[in-house]
């Protein structure tokens, strides 16, 4: 993800901008930019790498303004050279983006007809670009601005500045969070409010689909239909140093909805979204490249959630690199005495980077002579830096004890890897690659359509709130989602809950079924939905109560009117367990919220578990 900022100011606003950016550096550091408007001369100054190199920039070239944007890139589409730093320019228009706009390839070859010059690879310059034609055609600044939002598809945040008009920001979220703060007779806009702390701790969020005109006495937001709204005005409990909650009630909530930025931030950093291809980008200081054509066996180590990440990570290496997979808990693992392949590769997966059994079973196969990769979201942890090959979420700080983002982006590099893997042991095609990776760039605006769903997901949460026991069942990738379900429920709301394999139902467990049972069915409509239907109907005859979560064709094919059902959108197939990790999530959250249990930290539970 990329941290932005904006200051419709009263001073000289490029240092105040810097002071933000360097609270949303955990947002990234390939480059850093800032630019503002001087008598009607619009300037920026760019400078790859960290944000120190911008500002020994500007101390070399001062910017002057009173108004300004600026930005701190984690590089998606185009290297994290200078000419690709944000903000963008076309004509006297000035923008800087976080998220990914994925219909930017198009745009780009119309406005190129129209004759637009592109300087950099990225996709944000498309909105620099369609902006300024939206002037061309003879719109007013903020109507120039909202005509090029409605041509973006993807999940983005951005801000727009004018250079004939130094008293105007526009703004616009759809996904990755904005914030907007009020100050006195000055206005800012940030990727989070802690950016804001040192200005104000007066903030509006932006919902979803919102867009904002902001000049310095006055703050016009319109939602996605174009209609003025009023949004609500909050104090911020974020200290300039601490990670707030947003606008949300818990930490877990606001992880859940961080999630369609940071999945394509993660994705960012696996796929070349220009080529349509898998760049692994192995963070781990080794000088020979993971190459998953010399290996014959893959075994998987991790604990909880991560864990399921991983044994959904099996069916897409088996199916789609043909690459046997081991899969253990780390705890059972370490002591299982397990013969590894010399040409083997050992994955350990985990959040914090420190779990003990995990660091065990990594020191198992280190003297056992394994190749060694990890999959984490602390880049300086102790499993990363115990690796030979690491590839890291890009989740950011996770604070609720529950797992939800980094699992979402655990699924994604394991995506990744698992492609890669078949493009390197050529069982994936050119033109299947290219097929897969365009569906991993869905992804992120999938997530942010399926958050629409949390109100419908709330109501149905009342419905397993006080019950004493929950299954959860799916097939093939959704059998490890069913298990992260069940896990999610259990360490929420501290009521049991079970996963099985759907087709497993009939050999004992479903002399559990009676109409005391809730069972959650996780079923989009793939080749073996029909076999999962089966078993909702030997469910149902026994008068247990059935939550579907499928897709439109899948409710309109099962027809169980004793069903509720969540229709999710119908997406392609590799990124429905990413995006279907939403809505039981999601479903956890609120049984746990109804519940009255301590969501951000449940009892008995720690965020990471470093003893064994
Ligand atoms: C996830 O919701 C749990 N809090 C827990 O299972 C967690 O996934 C597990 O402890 C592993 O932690 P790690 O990813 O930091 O290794």
């Amino acid at each position: 993800m990329c941290g932005i900022v904006g200051i419709v100011g009263t001073r000289p606003v490029a240092p105040l901008i810097v002071d933000a950016l360097k609270r949303l550096e955990y947002r990234g550091y390939d480059s850093a930019g800032v630019a503002t408007i001087e008598s009607g001369v619009l300037d920026r100054r760019r400078a790859e790498g960290k944000l120190v190199n911008l500002q020994d920039r500007l101390d070399t070239s001062p910017l002057s303004g009173r108004i300004g944007i600026g930005h701190t890139r984690w590089a998606t589409h185009g290297a994290p050279i200078e000419i690709n730093a944000h903000p963008h320019f076309s004509g006297g228009v000035a923008v800087v983006h976080n998220g990914i706009i994925e219909n930017f390839r198009d745009l780009r070859a119309a406005l190129e007809a129209d004759g637009f010059v592109f300087d950099s690879q990225t996709d944000t310059e498309v909105v620099a670009h369609l902006v300024e034609k939206g002037l061309r055609d003879g719109l007013p600044p903020e109507e120039a601005a909202h005509y090029a939002i409605q041509k973006l598809s993807g999940a983005f945040a951005l801000a727009v500045m004018f250079k004939n008009d130094d008293n105007l920001i526009v703004a616009a979220r759809n996904g990755p969070p904005l914030a907007i703060g009020h100050g006195q007779g000055e206005m800012y806009l940030g990727s989070d409010a802690v950016a804001l702390a040192p200005f104000t701790n007066r903030i509006t969020y932006l919902e979803d689909g919102d867009w904002a005109v902001i000049r310095r006495d006055e703050l016009t937001i319109f939602d996605e239909h174009g209609e003025a709204v009023k949004r609500q005005q909050q104090l911020s409990v974020g200290s300039a140093l601490l990670v707030d909650k947003g606008n949300h009630r818990h930490f877990m909530l606001k992880e859940i909805y961080e999630q369609p930025e940071v999945i394509g931030h993660t994705l960012a950093n696996y796929v070349d979204f220009n080529a349509e291809k898998i760049a692994l980008r192995d963070m781990g200081d080794n000088d020979n490249p993971l190459d998953f054509a010399k290996l014959d066996r893959l075994n998987i180590t991790a604990c909880g959630t991560a864990y399921l990440a991983g044994y959904l990570a099996k069916y897409w290496f088996e199916r789609h690199a043909r690459l046997p997979v081991d899969i253990d808990v780390a705890s059972e693992f370490r002591y299982r005495e397990v013969p590894l392949s010399k040409n083997g590769l050992s994955l350990f997966i985990s959040q914090s980077g420190e779990t003990a059994d995990t660091l065990a079973g990594l020191k198992y196969c280190e003297e056992h002579g394994q190749k060694l990769a990890a999959i984490v979201n602390v880049r300086e942890s102790t499993i990363a830096r115990s690796s030979h090959s690491v590839f890291p979420t890009l989740a950011g700080p996770e604070i609720g004890v529950a797992s939800t983002k980094a699992f979402t982006c655990q699924l994604a590099v394991l995506a990744s890897l698992a492609i890669g893997a078949g493009v390197q042991r050529g069982h994936i095609d050119p033109a299947a690659e290219t097929e897969m990776v365009r569906a991993l760039a869905e992804a992120p605006r999938y997530a942010n359509e399926v958050l629409k769903l949390e109100d419908e997901i709330k109501d149905l949460a009342h419905t397993l709130a006080n019950k004493q026991h929950v299954l959860y069942l799916g097939r093939d990738t959704n059998y490890p989602l069913a298990m992260e379900g069940a896990l999610k429920l259990k360490e929420l709301s501290y009521i049991h809950a079970e996963a099985y394999a759907a087709g497993e139902l009939k050999h004992g467990p479903i002399a559990l079924i009676d109409e005391e049972m809730p069972v959650v069915v996780i079923a989009p409509h793939d080749r073996i939905f029909e076999k999962t239907v089966s078993n909702m109907q030997e469910v149902a005859a026994r008068g247990g109560k059935i939550i579907l979560i499928t897709d439109p064709k899948g409710a309109a094919e099962v027809g169980m009117d004793e069903a509720k059902v969540i229709v999710m959108p119908e997406m392609p197939e590799i990124i429905t367990p990413i995006v279907y990790a939403l809505p039981i999530q999601m479903l956890a959250y609120h049984t746990a919220v109804h519940m009255g249990t301590d969501v951000d930290q449940p009892r008995n539970l720690a965020k990471s578990v470093t003893v064994e």
